[in-house]
């Protein structure tokens, strides 16, 4: 993504001054992985539970960490976590650790961003507020380099950035005390995923407007633009970058992973 600028000699109507300026966006990641896991029944926060061997946030990031395009990969933890995190061999030099996580996923996503821009002020190597941010959840631990490329290439050139996401598959019914009252129209529904990709100073922008209501209704990164007036662009996804929430989810997971080998 390039931005250009050029100026014109609005007196004379013609331009006068060819000289173009190119500001080209990078591709940053942040990961939240600052969670307890209430719901997958675990002892110590889910993220951090083997899977076939490997924890589960070290497979998600083994996926990020084959996408040449993302610059760094900075994963946010609870400060409570730190003596938890696996040190695992392979992590690569251009991954690191934030432990700014938050009681929220917004507010570890938000904190982690604020520190990151504010690094951007003193470095230029570092985020920049015209950079794309590339949110994707610690319990996604199925999420493939091909999919993250494709968020890439669909949201690179887009004006506002987008998520994956996926086309419901079901009949959608709305429930009163255990009894269907209504069945919706799916066609136009889709489930959240992750990546969420978004302008870093864009994204940062919406959640802080949403601050000071603790991110009421801010449920991923996409919700924040909305509430900011921004109309997310859906990128198909895939059924396997399910989000591990419940016991049941690992050992589909650890399947899913072991048929990848
Ligand atoms: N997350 C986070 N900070 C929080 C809460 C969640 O960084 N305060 C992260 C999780 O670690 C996870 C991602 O956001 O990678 C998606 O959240 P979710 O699956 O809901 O994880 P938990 O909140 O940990 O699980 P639960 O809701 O069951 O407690
Ligand atoms: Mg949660």
């Amino acid at each position: 993504m390039t931005l250009n600028f050029s100026e014109k000699d609005t007196a004379l109507g013609i331009e006068t001054r060819t000289e173009t300026t190119t500001i080209a966006a990078r591709c940053f990641a942040l990961v939240p992985c600052a969670g307890s896991g209430s719901r997958a029944g675990t002892l110590k926060p889910k993220q951090y539970e083997l899977i076939g061997g490997k924890s589960m946030v070290m497979h998600t990031l083994a996926a990020l960490g084959a996408v040449e395009r993302l610059q760094h990969v900075v994963v946010v933890v609870s400060p409570d976590d730190a003596h938890a995190w696996p040190d695992a061999p392979e992590w690569p030099s251009h991954f690191r650790r934030m432990a700014c996580g938050g009681a929220t996923r917004a507010e570890s996503v938000f904190n982690g961003l604020t520190a990151l821009l504010k690094e951007g002020e003193h470095n230029p190597a570092a985020v920049q507020a015209h950079d794309w941010i590339l949110v994707h959840d610690a319990a996604r631990c199925l999420v493939t380099e091909l999919e993250i490329n494709r968020l890439i290439d669909a949201c690179l050139d887009d004006e506002v950035g987008g998520l994956l996401a996926l086309p419901l598959p079901d009949t959608l019914k709305t429930a009163v005390h255990g009894r269907v009252s209504q069945t919706l129209p799916r066609q136009d529904k889709w489930l959240a995923q992750t990546p969420q990709m978004f302008r870093a100073g864009q994204l940062h922008a919406a959640l802080q407007a949403k601050a000071k209501e603790n991110f009421e209704g801010v449920t991923d990164e996409a919700s924040a633009m909305e509430m900011a007036g921004f109309a997310p662009k859906l990128v198909v996804g895939s059924p396997h970058n399910f989000k591990v929430t419940y016991p049941s989810d690992f050992a589909l997971a650890e399947d899913l992973l072991g048929s990848r080998k």
